[in-house]
This record gives structure tokens, sequence and C-alpha cells, in this order.
């Protein structure tokens, strides 16, 4: 499976990054193919609701930016991570603007998902869950995993070990 993992925080050796270095290692050790874009460092901005990509634009996004290699990932992809840290109870603003932009799809046909997030604190994930289950379930799509990292379990072997076999599992 060719699987594309989003990663919308601006850390490049942050706590995100190290769940998404976890379930890369997973997931390669069965076969599996995993790029990851990290959104969170790219020029993505918000959807414009020009609506060109639902008339001349014919599914085409009309704003020429980094999300372009975005759209190209999930073109190929079979599998889609979203991974994130918590901002103020919900994704980065970074990774909100890449699920705005999928907008431009009727439906991508991308039908697995999954979720990494990490937080501070625990019980900061209902809202971001809550978008994550409803995008999936729009998409007419299966949620393969959903795993969240707060402090002190971020990073730690344990909590990199579960994304591992979330990988592994695929
Ligand atoms: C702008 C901003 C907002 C944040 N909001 C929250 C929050 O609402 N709840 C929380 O538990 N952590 C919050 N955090 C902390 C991050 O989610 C946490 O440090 C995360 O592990 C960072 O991941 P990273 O190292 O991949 O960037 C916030 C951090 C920033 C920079």
């Amino acid at each position: 499976m060719k699987i594309l993992v989003l990663n919308g925080s601006p850390h490049v050796n942050g706590n995100t990054a190290a769940m998404v270095n976890a379930f890369k290692e997973g997931a390669e050790s069965k076969g599996h193919t995993v790029d990851v874009i990290q959104v969170g460092t790219k020029q993505i901005r918000g959807c414009l609701a020009c609506e060109y990509c639902h008339t001349k634009g014919n599914g085409k996004c009309i704003q020429k930016d980094d999300m372009t290699q975005v759209y190209e990932g999930i073109d190929s992809a079979d599998m889609i991570v979203f991974a994130s840290p918590v901002y103020y109870w919900g994704v980065s603003g970074q990774m909100q603007s890449v699920i705005s932009r999928f907008y431009a799809y009727p439906i991508p046909k991308v039908k697995k998902y999954a979720l990494l997030i990490s937080s501070m604190s625990p019980r900061v994930y209902d809202g971001i869950i809550s978008q994550y289950k409803s995008i999936v379930g729009y998409f007419s799509a299966k949620d393969m995993g959903i795993i969240t990292a707060h402090d002190p379990d971020n990073k730690s072997a344990a909590k990199l070990a579960e994304v591992k076999k979330l990988g592994e599992s695929l």
C-alpha cells in the first residue's frame, strides 16, 4: 500500500514527527511505502471559497502553492494519515488549511485513514477526533486507527511502540 502521511507540525524533530517516524518504521517493515509531507513547514493557504475547483477547474484548485505537492500525493495514495499537534483543541492551522483544500475533490478515492495527535495535556482530543471521524464518514472511508500522545508520554518508548504497531498492523 502507498501511504501518505501529512504532518501538520512546524517542528521537524517534534513530538508529532516522533509518532510519524514510528508509524513509518512499522508500516515499511510490512512492505508498505510511506511518504511524509511536513505540511506544517509548507506554504499552504486556506481555501478561497472561489468555487473554481467545482466549476472551470474541474477538481483542480486555482491556488498554486505547496498544496500542489499534497494533491499529487493524495492522487497516488491508498491511505492517508493525518498527524498534527493540538493547537487550542484543534489541529494546527497549517493542517486545517490542508483539510479545507480537500474541498477541491468531489470525494477523494483514498479509502483508508488514520490519525496521530500530540498534545501537552490529556483530554483535549474530542474536537479533533470528531472532525476526523466526520471526514472519514463523509468520504465513505475506513478509520484504521487513532493514537493520541500527551506529556509525559510524548516520545516515550511505550507510546512510540504503540504507534509502530499501528503501522505494522496495516
Ligand atoms: C499554538 C499552540 C497551541 C497549543 N494548544 C494546545 C492545547 O490546546 N492543548 C494542549 O494540550 N497542548 C497545546 N499545545 C501544545 C502542543 O500540542 C504540544 O506541545 C505538541 O506536543 C507539539 O507537537 P510538535 O512537537 O510536533 O510540534 C499548543 C502548542 C502551540 C504552539
